[in-house]
């Protein structure tokens, strides 16, 4: 470092002073000195390194049978065309800075270095401010729009909440993480518009090393606004960076056919009736020399000197770094109403160019699943990863699709599960160290569950109370007991309360989780009912962590939707009927009637009615409620014939031994054996599962709903079949 000694001095003075440097002391001071460097208010050079295990929480790998649905054994998969081993793609639901860096560090790696890496990554990041998270759901012939729940306010808040800052912040620290996971003859797409473009591909030259970019693709749409103040902005733009050298391109598999201007050219056919064009061969001396289109004459007369161009031996046009396409339209087949959908050919076009068949494809913020359709179709492995539950929600019903017409077509497909972070995330949440030994875990664990459970008793508006083995707050009038952090409210944990109830006289509870354990309602309700204690159990939204969110009075804690489902067993075959299904959220209920203007209208859910108020001119409400029956709030439901019968195995590292082990959490995955949802075209929904045959015995068999704003609910039963065994 060259700094004189009055540089020296002068630095000392302005440190002890407290003040900031002038900005030559930037280039002078520091070792790493780049040319040109985007900076922004919040750069670090930190990158998360957290590793969470994935919790499967379920599978489908057999779309929805048509006809009767047979007994299969263990082989008999070959049959339906079914995957039994291998890799089964990902659709994890969760923040993708913790799933990027799950991915880099965790077990999962070595599977995923096991398909030979990731060969490819595309990513759509939300650009376009606050346009992902609020969906409109069509019912009752009006439009609801689904706000986003807090925790996607606070996505959207970490994205766009300073503007620009932290947007680059987000994305830099993904990148980062993107480029280390790539496989090293991988590349990498990144999409977006001209709000960020001239940022990310500073950002992309710092991460990926200015030598590693390759294009600057232009997609130009045509659409229906346009301005006179400037040029109408009709392109967006995305970047694509090789990790080293040796990527894949197979530009042969996306060149694009020859114009008709180009084939009219081809005006001569051989004998065997080859379209050719006729040029001359540039020897020296020839009288024809290198000129195009010449006189079939001279094919006759001086062969040699002639040089044949066939139609049939063109490769197409080789592909440019621009592509006109339009964005899907109203009526497309394609559109699953998803607001920031791409069009599949888009991203079909990348695909083909930059993996081949086989190679795993990666997208972390999929939204709609488009690349995880287009990879499927075209026979690539795939990751793929959302925030938002709508979002996951909406590519499990396409990529089901996908399935169902790979089916159809008679193609093979490959399984797909649905993993999340979630009860492990709550502890990353609360601030324990994964990585510390098991009794100082345990310690850290204890001291943060009562701050934790403070900090939710204040979200609850509940007051704190130490009189009580199992409750730790009041709220008017009612004891309020706080379940566990990493784990769900068990039957065992209901009826230590159920029991202090009766010692005590206690007939009024609140249950708080974030879990409920599976096949827990309605039974010990009704347990709790009959014993007179009026019980009530309500979900903690992930929201609760969010100081914000407390303070403006926006937690809400929903009650637990209620599904209730009948058996039909017919010798050694069952099927399921779905009789009820309940929810109780709201959405802008509080002081709607006042809050809306005369002449207007307005949709609002109140718990769990979807209404449309609406004021004449002279101020008179009217409330119209457009769920009419209990079936409009489901837009899915499915069936596992033999829940329990996989195990929820997550893949963790022991820190005494740092082997990596296979541990079993005591959940059952649901495997996605039948399912009826409605789609876009088909909004009919069946009630009725096919029949199923299973072996005689005891079985406990899954049903779980998701309701039109993407949420999911499980019900289980036991059931015997073909009598005892
Ligand atoms: C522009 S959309 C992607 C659309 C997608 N290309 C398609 O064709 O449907 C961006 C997506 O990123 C998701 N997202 C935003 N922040 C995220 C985060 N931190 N982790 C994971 N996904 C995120 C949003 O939920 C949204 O679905």
């Amino acid at each position: 470092m060259k700094l004189t000694d009055n540089e020296i001095r002068d630095i000392n003075k302005l440190l002890e002073a407290g003040k900031p440097l002038p900005e030559k002391y930037r280039f002078l001071l520091f070792d790493e000195k780049r040319e040109v460097e985007l900076v922004w208010n919040g750069k670090t050079n930190e990158i998360c390194n957290v590793v969470l295990p994935f919790q499967v929480i379920e599978q489908v790998d057999e779309p929805r049978a048509e006809k009767n649905v047979k007994m299969q054994m263990d082989l008999f998969d070959t049959q339906t065309g079914r995957q039994i081993k291998g890799w089964n793609n990902k659709l994890i639901w969760g923040d993708n800075k913790l799933i990027l860096s799950s991915l880099k560090n965790g077990p999962l790696r070595e599977e995923i270095e096991l398909q030979g890496g990731i060969k490819l990554i595309y990513i759509d990041p939300p650009f376009d401010v606050g346009a992902d998270f609020s969906m409109d759901i069509e019912i009752g012939g009006e439009t609801l729009t689904k706000k986003p729940n807090v925790l996607e306010e606070l996505a959207y808040r970490d994205t766009w909440g300073k503007g620009t800052d932290s947007f680059i912040t987000m994305i830099y620290e993904r990148l980062a993480l993107m480029r280390d996971l790539l496989a090293e003859d991988g590349s990498i797409y990144v999409h977006c518009d001209w709000r960020v473009s001239g940022y990310l591909r500073l950002v992309l030259d710092e991460i990926f090393g200015k030598d590693n970019f390759l294009n600057e693709i232009v997609w130009a749409y045509r659409g229906m606004a346009v301005s006179e103040t400037h040029y109408t902005r009709r392109h967006d733009v995305i970047f694509y960076y090789q990790k080293r050298e040796k990527i894949t391109f197979n530009w042969q598999d996306i060149s694009e056919g020859l114009t008709d201007a180009t084939i009219s050219k081809y005006r001569y056919a051989d004998e065997n009736g080859r379209k050719f064009r006729l040029h001359g061969r540039n020897i020296q001396g020839s009288p024809i020399q290198n000129n195009t289109d010449i006189d079939i004459k001279w094919l006759k007369a001086k062969p040699e000197l002639c040089r044949v161009d066939y139609l049939d031996q063109k490769k197409g046009v080789k592909p440019r770094d621009w592509v006109v396409m339009d964005y899907l339209n109203v009526m497309s087949s394609e559109r699953v109403d998803y607001p920031t959908q791409k069009p599949e050919k888009l991203i079909e076009r990348i695909i083909k160019a930059s993996s081949n068949k086989g190679d795993l494809v990666m997208d972390i913020f999929v939204g709609s699943g488009t690349t995880a359709a287009v990879a499927e179709k075209l026979g690539r492995k795939w990751i793929a990863s959302d925030l938002g539950k709508f979002a996951i929600h909406t590519t499990r019903k396409r990529m089901i699709g996908v399935q169902r017409q790979l089916k159809k077509d008679d193609k093979d497909w490959r399984a797909f599960e649905i993993l999340n972070l979630g009860k492990y995330e709550r502890q990353y949440y609360i601030g324990v160290n994964p990585s510390l030994r098991e009794r100082e875990r345990q310690m850290q664990l204890e001291a943060k569950e009562k701050s934790f459970i403070n900090l939710i008793l204040h979200a609850y508006r509940a007051e704190a109370t130490n009189q009580f083995k199992a409750f730790q707050g009041k709220k008017t009038g009612r004891l309020v007991a706080v379940g566990p952090v990493n784990l769900p409210v068990t039957r065992l944990f209901v009826e230590e309360i159920i029991l202090e109830c009766r010692q005590k006289h206690i007939t009024r509870v609140d249950i708080l989780g974030f879990e409920f354990e599976m096949g827990l309602f309605p039974n010990i309700l009704d347990e709790a009912n009959n014993k007179g204690i009026d019980l009530a159990m309500k979900y903690i939204p992930r929201d609760v962590f969010d100081k914000r969110a407390i303070e403006k009075n926006q937690v809400v804690f929903h009650d637990v939707s209620f599904i209730e489902i009948k058996p039909h067993i017919k010798k050694i075959s069952i099927a399921i009927e779905l009789t009820d299904f309940s929810v109780f959220y709201s959405q802008d209920a509080e002081n709607a009637d006042k809050s809306l203007k005369n002449n207007s209208s307005k949709v609002i859910v109140d718990k769990g009615q979807v209404i449309k108020i609406s004021k004449d001119k002279n101020g008179i409400v009217n409330r119209e409620v457009l769920t009419k029956k209990w079936t409009d709030w489901i837009d899915y439901w499915a069936v596992d014939f033999d829940f329990e019968s996989k195990r929820e195995i997550v893949r963790v590292k022991n820190v005494e031994t740092g082997e990596t082990e296979d541990v079993w959490t005591g959940d059952y995955v649901f495997e996605n054996e039948w399912q009826s949802f409605r789609t876009k075209k088909d909004r009919s929904l069946e009630l009725k599962s096919v029949f199923q045959e299973c072996p005689p015995g005891r079985r406990k068999i899954a049903a779980k709903v998701v309701d039109i704003f993407g949420n999911d609910t499980m019900k289980v039963v036991e059931v015997t079949i073909g009598g005892r065994k």
